[in-house]
């Protein structure tokens, strides 16, 4: 009896530990939660791929596929193709995780596959998410309305880099809430179109921030940044893009099968 109870408490461990291995992570968490650290890493593959023969290339494919599962635990990542649309980069990687060395270690993986070899890495940009700053001090009724519930499964992404001047840091606290509060009112009207999130990157990279779009209605978004450039805000942005990068949602599969033609 007594080897029996052990035998069962043996098992439940060996399942319990291959279970907590195999976890994947919180991805709506990782999302939704402050404290996350974002890098956005952009590719461009290398004629040296296509001259590869197919055999070469599927196991290749396969190994980036094993490089994605070895890291789900610790990392989430959402793949964009950016082929057709720029002629700077092929695709890009969103890696979210708690700690910034995961993503690191994620990257270096893909980077070591056969793929991996072959892409030359023309930008790379990170980030951590943060509490909001502004939105606390905004009227009630700007506040609820920025709680509209954002668009689900939209195809585009467009990820903007912005560097603010000198004179923005060196604003007060309320100042500079008045000017973020003109910058939301001249965004509320897009927001059953465009979901948002946003990045800082003070510190951390070249930039101040990386601001992350997705939309249908690639209209709406042109419509919305020009209202932005519009708004007082606007002359403390040093730097607006420089690259933006405008692609297309799709699954890692995708990705890799396109590039693989
Ligand atoms: C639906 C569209 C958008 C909405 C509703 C929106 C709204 C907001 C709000 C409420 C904040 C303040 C967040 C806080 O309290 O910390 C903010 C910050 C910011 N937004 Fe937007 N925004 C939109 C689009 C854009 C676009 C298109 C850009 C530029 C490409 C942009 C750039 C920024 C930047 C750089 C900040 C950070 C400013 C700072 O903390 O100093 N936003 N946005």
């Amino acid at each position: 009896m007594r080897n029996k109870i052990i035998l069962v408490l043996i098992i439940f461990a060996v399942v319990s530990l291959a279970r907590v291995a195999s976890a994947e992570v919180d991805r709506e968490k990782l999302l939704k939660d402050p404290g996350v650290y974002a890098t956005f890493a952009v590719f461009k593959v290398g004629d040296q791929w296509s001259q590869m023969d197919k055999e070469a290339r599927a196991s290749g494919v396969a190994d980036v596929k094993k490089v994605f599962q070895k890291h789900a635990d610790k990392v989430t990542v959402d793949t964009y193709l950016l082929r057709g649309l720029s002629e700077k980069a092929d695709f890009f990687f969103r890696v979210h995780s708690t700690e910034i060395l995961d993503n690191q270690n994620f990257l270096v993986d893909f980077m070591g596959t056969t793929f991996g070899k072959a892409l030359k890495n023309t930008d790379t940009f990170n980030g951590i998410t943060k509490a909001l700053n502004y939105v606390p001090k905004f009227p009630e009724d700007v506040k609820a309305e920025l709680k509209t519930p954002p668009p689900q499964g939209s195809p585009y992404v467009v990820v903007v880099p912005v560097r603010k001047d000198a004179d923005w840091w060196l604003m007060s606290q309320d100042t500079r809430t008045a000017l973020m509060k003109e910058h939301a009112d001249a965004t509320l009207v897009y927001l059953k179109t465009v979901k948002r999130k946003l990045y800082h990157s003070s510190g951390l990279d070249d930039l101040d921030f990386i601001t992350y779009f997705e939309t249908a209605k690639l209209d709406d978004f042109n419509n919305l940044v020009t209202a932005l450039l519009q708004v007082k805000e606007n002359h403390h942005n040093k730097q607006f893009g420089e690259p933006t990068l405008l692609g297309s949602i799709r699954p890692l599969d995708e990705v890799l099968e396109i590039l693989s033609r």
